[in-house]
Parts: C-alpha cells; sequence; structure tokens
C-alpha cells in the first residue's frame, strides 16, 4: 500500500493549477447512460473515482475512450446490463448515481445499496423514496437496490434533508420522465449547476439549479453533448489550507472563486489574506498569526464538510480556541484523532470539536480515514516539526489529482512510497 513520508516545515511558495471536479464529474459521466448519442467529457480530473465510475460505464456495456488526457468519450448505445456490483459501490458510493439514469432510460436498474462508510451511515433513502414518487417500484432483494418503471412519471418531491447525489439522482431521472417534475429543498452546490447544464445541452428541460427548487420537464429523449466540468472547489480550499498551514504564499490558478465565497470569508477570519485578481485565480498569503475562528459546516451555499478537517488542520496551530460544529455528516472527526497524536489539542464532544491552538505540531506516523481526513493530515504534516508518514494513501487517490506532485513543485517535501 502507499504511503507518503512528509519532512515538514518547509514554506510553500508558487502557482498550484486546480484540476477539474471530481463531484461534478461522476453525476456528468453517470449522465450519459441517458442517451445513445455520443457524451465528451472534458477537464476530468485524473483521480481513482474517475477510473471506478469509468469501469462501471464500460462494465454496463459503454464505450469510454479517452482520445486525450482529461477527455473522455462516453457512448450508452449499447448497454445490456443495468446493474452496479458491489465491487464497485463499496468502492465507491457514487455509484448509485446509475440508478436514475439507468431507470429513466432502461425501465429497470439494479444497484448494491452502500453501506454506512467512515464518516457515517449515509442512507440512500431520499433518492429511493424520489423514484418510487416518480412512479417506480422499488425493493431491496440480496443487498441489492431494485427499481423498475415502464415509464417515469413526473411528481413533486420535497426533500427533507438536502442532498447533493440525491438531488443529481432525481434530476437525471425527471429528465427523461413524463411530464413536470419539482424537486423542493433541492441541493444548489456548483456540482449540481454543472450537472444541469450538461443535461440541458443533452435537450433536457431544467430551470432553477443552483436555487433550492428545480423545474423539470420531461423530455421523451436525450441526445449527445459536449461539456467541460468545472475546477474542484475543495481541491482549491485545500490548497488555500496549505499556503495557511505553511506560512507560505500560493497563487492558486484554474479555480473559481464565486463557488468558493464561504471558504474564502472563513479563511479570512482566521487572518489569511486572500485577493481574487481575476475570475479564474487566487492569491492566499498565509496570517503572521493564524487567529481561532469558529465555523458550522452548512449545505451550500454555506461552509463546506469537504473543508471541515482541513480547516481544522489550520485551527491545530491557531493562537487560541476555535470550536467546529459538523451538522452534515454525524461521524466526521476522523481526523481528530490522528491530529491528536501530533500533539493538537482536541476534544470532542458529539458534533462539535474544541480545538485549542498549539504552537507545533510533532509529524508522526498516521493513518488516512477517508478522502478529506487523509487531505488534513497531509496538511498538517507539512506544517509539523520532523517527518510524517501517513498510510493508506488510497483514500486521498479517490479525489485529490497528484496531491504530492502538486505540492513537491511549490516547495513541499514529500514522497509517495511502498514498503
Ligand atoms: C456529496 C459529496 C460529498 C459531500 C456531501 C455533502 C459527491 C459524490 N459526494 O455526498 O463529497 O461530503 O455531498 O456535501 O458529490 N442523507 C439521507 N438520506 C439520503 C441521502 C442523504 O439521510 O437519501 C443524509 C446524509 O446521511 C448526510 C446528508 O443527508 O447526513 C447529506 O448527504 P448528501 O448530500 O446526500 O451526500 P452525498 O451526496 O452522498
Amino acid at each position: 500500500m502507499d504511503k507518503f513520508k512528509i519532512t515538514g516545515g518547509q514554506r510553500l511558495e508558487g502557482r498550484i493549477s486546480i484540476s477539474g471536479a471530481k463531484n461534478s464529474a461522476l453525476p456528468c459521466m453517470a449522465a450519459a447512460l441517458l442517451t445513445p448519442e455520443n457524451v465528451t467529457l472534458h477537464n476530468l480530473p485524473y483521480v481513482r473515482d474517475i477510473i471506478t465510475m469509468r469501469r462501471l460505464l464500460e462494465d454496463l456495456g459503454c464505450t469510454a475512450l479517452m482520445p486525450e488526457l482529461r477527455t473522455l468519450n462516453i457512448n450508452a448505445s449499447s448497454v445490456e446490463i443495468f446493474e452496479a456490483p458491489y465491487e464497485l459501490v463499496k468502492t465507491m458510493r457514487a455509484s448509485v448515481l446509475a440508478l436514475g439514469p439507468l431507470l429513466a432510460r432502461f425501465g429497470e436498474a439494479r444497484v448494491s445499496l452502500p453501506g454506512g462508510c467512515a464518516i457515517g451511515q449515509r442512507p440512500i433513502d431520499l433518492h429511493l423514496t424520489g423514484f418510487e414518487k416518480l412512479g417506480a417500484v422499488v425493493s431491496i432483494e440480496s443487498g441489492d437496490v431494485v427499481a423498475r418503471a415502464k415509464r417515469l412519471q413526473g411528481a413533486e418531491i420535497d426533500f427533507n434533508v438536502v442532498t447533493v447525489t440525491g438531488t443529481e439522482n432525481l434530476m437525471m431521472a425527471a429528465a427523461l420522465a413524463d411530464g413536470e417534475t419539482i424537486l423542493n429543498n433541492a441541493a444548489r452546490e456548483p456540482e449540481i449547476v454543472d450537472l444541469a447544464e450538461l443535461l440541458n445541452k443533452m435537450g433536457a428541460r431544467i430551470e432553477g439549479a443552483g436555487r433550492s427548487c428545480i423545474r423539470i420537464q420531461g423530455v421523451k429523449q436525450l441526445g449527445g453533448a459536449e461539456h467541460t466540468i468545472i475546477p474542484d472547489r475543495i481541491e482549491a480550499g485545500t490548497f488555500i489550507a496549505a499556503a495557511a498551514i505553511t506560512g507560505g504564499a500560493l497563487e492558486i490558478v484554474n479555480c473559481n472563486p464565486q463557488h468558493i465565497h464561504s471558504t474564502i470569508g472563513k479563511f479570512r477570519d482566521a487572518g489569511v489574506k486572500i485577493e481574487q485578481p481575476n475570475a479564474f485565480s487566487l492569491i492566499v498569503k498565509a496570517a503572521d498569526h493564524t487567529k481561532p475562528a469558529d465555523v458550522t459546516t452548512l449545505v451550500h451555499p454555506g461552509f463546506p464538510t469537504d473543508m471541515q478537517a482541513q480547516y481544522m488542520a489550520l485551527m491545530t496551530i491557531a493562537e487560541g480556541t476555535s470550536v467546529i460544529t459538523e451538522t452534515i455528516f454525524e461521524n466526521r472527526f476522523m481526523h481528530a484523532a490522528e491530529l491528536l497524536r501530533m500533539g493538537a489539542k482536541i476534544k470532542l464532544n458529539g458534533r462539535q470539536a474544541v480545538v485549542e491552538g498549539t504552537e507545533k505540531l510533532m509529524g508522526a506516523r498516521l493513518q488516512a480515514s477517508d478522502l478529506r481526513a487523509s487531505a488534513s493530515l497531509v496538511l498538517a504534516g507539512l506544517a509539523a516539526q520532523g517527518e510524517t508518514i501517513i498510510d493508506r494513501v488510497y483514500h486521498i487517490d479517490r479525489g485529490y489529482e497528484k496531491i504530492e506532485e502538486k505540492l513537491r513543485a511549490v516547495g513541499a517535501q514529500i514522497e509517495r512510497f511502498r514498503d
């Protein structure tokens, strides 16, 4: 298994380019199942989850050719299998995004029910009740979700919890349903807007993506399209944290600052200087003295749960005490125990973490537990005195493109090795 060895204490300086958003690319790839025509996606990040989704599409019978790096040509004209097996779903929960498109286009879908994961139970009940509202018959058979419908019928769906992939799954299914679907309390993340843009290019009639009420007029069929995936806002936020925690200065390019208002705001509260010279880049300079600033994770446009672990890493070296409240997932403080091993002072109390800043973190041997937790350990390792070894970095490879190469290019001492 791959590990990272980090020698901390290097100040990062230089320019880092942001890759395409994994969480936008995954639903956009699944959307290609909705049409027999070609869907071409550009700016895909080169990360493990994208490779897994490509494999899933190929297993279903799609061709998915890569004419050049970061571009994928997907054709779903000869799909004959409507099933996402356990082996794939267990490595990537986003495999459930195949449900909506398969059900809408072929009237049948079988996807292994994802279990809980490191950050919580993560049920998909809202996806399933949504499909039922659209007229599907949904059952659980041998651990799989099985959904069937002759043709989906538009309906009004009220989400009682805001769900990102749930909104995406229902939006894709409703695009091919008969009549109008209204999604109330829909997720508003930029990835929802990106997916809606792709679907509309394919001929869908979706209005309101990015707001909490989305209206979809179903169409008989969808066609091919070409689309460029938006930049990864969480990767951009992670590099803001990297500059901040190493006392560094980074120019972050090919990002979309509009998507990370709340992240920028919170790092500014902590004293980080962030300028936006144009619509695609940020200039980040660490604070002379990092200030403690409380944060609560919220649905978009609030502070993202996917940035909570990285922000906590910064707060461990702030000059004072901060309170971090996680409202989206019930068990998303796995990184705290590892940060404690580096000398951080963190007290957990249910969904709250009280972080008392300490002058210096110390290098240690650490275990990555999930994607964003791993990123926070890398950040802590960059700031720590001495050597940090991080085990199980396959978690980070799921969603960060060559993070060690990007960090090395701006002065970090980080190596990948296997023993
Ligand atoms: C997506 C992101 C993930 C991010 C999360 C929250 C992708 C591929 N992943 O995950 O990186 O951390 O949004 O921003 O885009 N819930 C239910 N029932 C459901 C669905 C969700 O109770 O049917 C709950 C979840 O347990 C969680 C909350 O709703 O507490 C939000 O989850 P959701 O937005 O669905 O997360 P994902 O779409 O899985």
